[in-house]
């Protein structure tokens, strides 16, 4: 079995209103993507593909992939305008076209705290069901609003997930399915990688084991939360 794992740090971080984009941001002393880079480097996948910004390059590679020592990294990618963007570019690169891989995961570098546990099980789903996503239950109650800002509907939290990454997919399916999305060009509604799948195949998505502590930086209030959960990693 043949696994790739594509990390995504090619965002711009609008919603963290910084100067830095995110995955530059140094969290207890080390910046971010460095911390599911270690991870990943520490499981069983094979290869790591990172997607940053065209611009960074050079910089990632020497301040972050030769410094922190990832021998894993098979290629950096330049990132696109979009998330989807970004994946495809990765999976199309021409360093993986050479290479046969059965497996694809691909992770957020905006999750830092993402723990080897779900990584084993995302490969585990992954080989299973084809396409496995790690999930959370809701804690919160969830509500549909019309366009006025009035509640619409409120599903029931017993069937809300949130999803996190690393998402796992069968590789050759997950490749076709991003090419088919390209191909049409509708891109309403993808904003995860399994809704690729779900929009361009008939193949079901799994909801699997996911963490509360494996959040997405996403806004300031996050930094402070996300450093305690990663005082267990040292680096
Ligand atoms: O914006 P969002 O929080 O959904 O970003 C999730 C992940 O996707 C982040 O790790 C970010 O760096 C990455 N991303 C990317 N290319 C983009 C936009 C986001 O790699 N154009």
């Amino acid at each position: 079995i043949k696994t790739l794992a594509i990390i995504l740090a090619a965002g711009s971080g609008s919603r963290m209103q910084m100067e830095v984009p995110k995955q530059y941001l140094h969290l207890n002393g080390i910046p971010m993507m460095v911390y599911s880079l270690k991870t990943f480097e520490e499981s069983c996948v094979d290869d790591i593909a990172v997607a940053v910004p065209e611009d960074d390059i050079e910089y990632v590679d020497k301040n972050i992939i030769k410094k922190y020592g990832i021998s894993k990294v098979l290629y950096i990618s330049k990132g696109g305008k979009s998330r989807y963007e970004s994946v495809y570019n990765a999976l199309l690169h021409p360093a993986v076209l050479k290479k046969k891989y059965d497996l694809v995961l691909i992770h957020d570098a905006a999750r830092p705290a993402v723990s080897k546990n779900i990584i084993e099980n995302s490969i585990k789903g992954g080989l299973k069901f084809k396409a496995y996503v790690p999930a959370v239950l809701s804690k919160d109650t969830v509500k549909i609003a019309d366009e006025n800002g009035f509640s619409r509907l409120t599903p029931d939290r017993k069937d809300i997930y949130c999803i996190q990454t690393p998402q796992a997919f069968s590789y050759e399916l997950c490749k076709n399915a991003y090419r088919k999305l390209f191909e049409a060009g509708d891109f309403r509604g993808v904003t995860d990688d399994a809704a690729v799948i779900e929009k361009m195949t008939d193949i079901k998505v799994k909801l699997g084991y996911g963490e509360y502590t494996n959040i997405k930086v996403t806004t300031s209030e996050d930094v402070e939360i996300i450093e305690m959960f990663l005082k267990k990693y040292i680096i």
